[in-house]
């Protein structure tokens, strides 16, 4: 029997390198067990990060915030911390160093449950499993702004946050997502916003959800069933900076679709214009003010060009400056 099609077709922009409990290795040739408990019972957590290119190098951008949500997200599944927040920030940026990465790139570190421990009984488990963490790398260019996107609203609804934590990247929970973007790409669609159970506005597939109603931003609360996004915190923050008032609140359907703009936020998409949504122009149609200017704000902060969030970034590598006196 030949494996099936595919089954070790490299993946487009994957760096040479991995990090794969406590190693590095080629990447890939990393192998798990069959028997890998996350993969037969989503008890895993993950984390999308982003390093940017700017004149001066390229740098993490908010690489603490994201493991600290990432161990949090271990200690609810009982993961042994896998390092410190420094360790792993430290780890990533070797990683990054060693891949030789310069420009643009998405860090895609996953903490799981490997294998029963030998006194454990079959079944589903998160005492007496151990643990697994890996690191990879992928080049991600992105020349500008996000691209406009067309959203429906899913039939499938955001779970609960008491069936499904919203505070981590848990990823079992990425079923929801996978099925409500299958929907949503199937009629033409770019993305889905799915609501939660009380039939309010969620959260998109893999980002947040701000509209411009009667003059005013406005996103969910992250008291909902939503994973409270690093890049939602951080255009929350560059919003209310500028003097621009941001009400969290619940957003129903039907406000949806009378918002004169509406934008995703996420580490992937950065700040992404929905310019229709089940079927209808959002405002007019084009990319609104709003969400141009906060777009542009973003990027400058992400790229070191905002002198006042430099705290955001961490330094991978560093371009030699021209200035040097040194021969
Ligand atoms: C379900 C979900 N909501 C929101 C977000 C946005 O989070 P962040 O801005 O931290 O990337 C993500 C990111 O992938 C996500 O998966």
């Amino acid at each position: 029997m030949t494996p099936s099609g595919g089954a070790d077709a490299p993946i487009l922009g994957l760096g040479t390198w991995a990090y794969d409990r406590g190693c590095v290795v080629p990447a890939g040739e990393s192998r798990l067990p069959l028997g890998t408990q996350a993969l037969h019972y989503g008890t895993g957590v993950f984390e999308g990060i982003r390093a940017f290119r700017s004149d001066s190098g390229l740098s993490l951008f908010r690489a603490h915030d994201h493991f600290e949500r990432l161990l949090r997200g271990c200690r609810l599944l009982r993961i042994a911390p896998p390092g410190s927040v420094d360790d792993l920030v430290d780890r990533t940026a070797e990683l990054l160093r060693h891949n030789e990465h310069c420009d643009d790139t998405y860090v895609r570190p996953v903490a799981y449950k490997l294998s029963l421990l030998p006194e454990t009984p079959a079944g589903v488990a998160l005492h007496g499993v151990s643990d697994g963490m890996s690191i990879t790398t992928h080049s991600f260019p992105q020349d500008g702004q996000s691209r406009p996107l067309c959203c429906g609203i899913s039939s499938w609804r955001r779970p609960s946050r008491d069936a499904l934590p919203a505070q981590a990247k848990i990823t079992g929970g990425y079923v929801t997502a996978a099925l409500a973007g299958d929907e949503a790409r199937a009629v033409g669609d770019d993305d889905a916003i799915l609501l939660d159970s009380a039939g309010n506005v969620a959260e998109a597939t893999t980002s947040n959800v701000f509209a411009m109603l009667c003059g005013r931003l406005v996103t969910p609360p992250p008291t909902g069933d939503l994973l409270p996004g690093i890049t939602r915190d951080t255009v929350l923050a560059l919003c209310r900076e500028s003097g621009l008032e941001v009400l969290e609140h619940p957003i129903s359907p039907a406000e949806l679709l009378t918002a004169d703009e509406i934008f995703l936020t996420s580490t992937g998409k950065g700040v992404a214009p929905v310019v229709a949504v089940a079927g209808r122009a959002v405002g007019s149609g084009a990319i609104g003010e709003t969400t141009r200017r906060i777009a542009t704000h973003y990027d400058a902060v992400t790229r070191g060009a905002d002198g006042d969030h430099r705290d955001w970034l961490t330094a991978v590598t560093a371009v030699a400056s021209n200035l040097s006196t040194e021969e």
